[in-house]
């Protein structure tokens, strides 16, 4: 099935350099880019995206990460383009993430993890809708 689903470069691979990277990485494997932009989110923006976090012990610091710099988000389509770009992107602990997958080649660490992706077509439809309006999804 053709699917839509969410990713965004995290604020510490724009900040080290790693977006052409990353994009690369993403059109080799055949994924198609529907959408981007660069934004630079407030404080209560990344804690809107990550509202079901909110009761984790780590939302103050990942809130505080996630509005500490210009971050990318990007629509991405392709077969089952939800599940394919998990298995790029690699486990949330890049000391965890299998080898060649974005979070072993770029994050840092749980927090600082390069890259994040929707977990469900549920969730990705919440996340595109978060970042993204209808014209700038025509493809
Ligand atoms: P992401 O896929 O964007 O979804 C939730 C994010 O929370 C995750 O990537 C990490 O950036 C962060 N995260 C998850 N677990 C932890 C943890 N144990 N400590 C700090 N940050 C975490």
């Amino acid at each position: 099935m053709i699917e839509r689903t969410l990713s965004i470069i995290k604020p510490d691979a724009v900040k080290n350099g790693s977006v052409g990277g990353i994009l690369a990485r993403l059109e080799k494997a055949g994924f198609k880019i529907l959408a981007i932009r660069m934004v630079s989110m407030s404080k209560k923006q990344a804690e809107g995206f990550y509202a079901v976090h909110s009761a984790r012990p780590f939302f103050g610091s990942l809130t505080d990460f996630m509005s500490s710099g210009p971050c990318v988000p990007l629509v991405l389509e392709g077969e089952n383009a939800i599940a394919e770009y998990r298995k790029i992107m690699g486990a949330t602990d890049p000391a965890q993430a299998d080898a060649g997958t974005l979070r072993a080649d770029f994050a840092t660490d749980k927090e600082k993890n390069a890259v994040h992706g929707s977990d469900s077509p549920e969730n990705a439809a919440i996340e595109i809708a978060y970042f993204f309006t209808g014209c700038e999804l025509a493809g």
